[in-house]
């Protein structure tokens, strides 16, 4: 990506007219952004900027992103992928998708291009993060297959005793009964990148063992995106030996960038084209 917000490659190819841009909403809500120029991007995020038609290809078409969501978001292809593999390996009778910490949106319009769920609910805390994945979806033109809600999965979902009031009922019976789970938690920012084997149990601020346990409690077919040097022993101590769980990296340009664990009754992947 150059330094004016044009992606050449684009538009050459393109036969046909195009694509409509966007109007900006102006001003985009508090803590929402669309760069188009990266003198306007915080140093801090600049090389990221870079990067910006392998987060979300449509970028040009008005995506909007909060400033952490630069280096939290899943790159496109990498979600497109991980979308996929859950498509294929889904356990019967499972046909709704939960991404319960859905960011800006990069798995969650992943999800719904799939086809494969009859509704994708998803969840995020920050407002202003909300907002971006919810004019994302538009852009993706997947909106109507999205059901979001703002506020803290443990709470909506009715994993936390001491926030009962917030459990959103019938959600949780659905997750219950015909949900999945998939989990891009925070991985305690950029920093995850110096260790050598990533300590899943000092992850921030939700240690592996605490979304194990706590989202066991609503399915065992849960999918957590986590940084790809995590300590895979950490995972078979706190989810027994005995049971399967599949370990998938996922790559651009040859190296992993993240793996999911698998964590349930998934069917076996058939992996080659990563
Ligand atoms: C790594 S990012 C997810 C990125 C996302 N997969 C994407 O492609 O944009 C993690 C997100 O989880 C949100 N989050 C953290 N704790 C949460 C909670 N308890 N409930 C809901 N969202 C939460 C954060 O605000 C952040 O946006």
């Amino acid at each position: 990506m150059g330094k004016k917000r044009k992606n050449p490659e684009r538009v050459e190819h393109y036969d046909e007219a195009p694509p409509k841009k966007r109007p900006l909403t102006n001003p985009l809500p508090e803590g929402v952004h669309h760069y188009q120029d990266i003198e306007e991007v915080p140093w801090d995020i600049q090389k990221y900027w870079h990067q910006g038609y392998s987060i979300f290809s449509k970028y040009d078409d008005g995506i909007w992103m909060t400033d952490d969501s630069w280096y939290e978001v899943t790159h496109e292809s990498v979600a497109n992928t991980i979308a996929q593999h859950m498509a294929e390996a889904a356990p019967e009778g499972k046909s709704i998708i939960f991404d319960i910490m859905c960011g800006v949106g990069g798995n969650t319009i992943a999800f719904a291009l799939s086809g494969k769920w009859k509704r994708v609910y998803a969840i995020e805390k920050d407002a202003a993060t909300l907002a971006c994945a919810k004019h994302n979806a538009e852009i993706y033109g997947v909106a109507d297959r999205i059901t979001w809600f703002q506020g803290d999965c443990f709470e909506i979902l009715g994993l936390d005793e001491s926030k009962k009031g917030n459990t959103v009922e019938a959600l949780k019976a659905i997750a219950g009964s015909y949900g999945v789970i998939f989990a891009s938690p925070p991985w305690g920012g950029p920093g995850y990148r110096e260790a050598e084997v990533f300590d899943l149990e000092a992850m921030q601020p939700y240690p592996f063992s605490h979304l194990y346990e706590s989202l066991q409690k609503l399915t065992p077919n849960v999918v957590l995106y986590l940084p790809r040097t995590s300590d895979l022993r950490q995972i078979a101590k706190v989810v027994g030996e005995d049971k399967k769980t599949q370990i998938v990296h996922y790559c651009t340009k040859g190296s992993s960038r993240a793996l999911c664990a698998y964590l349930g009754d998934w069917g076996s992947l058939r992996l080659g084209d990563l």
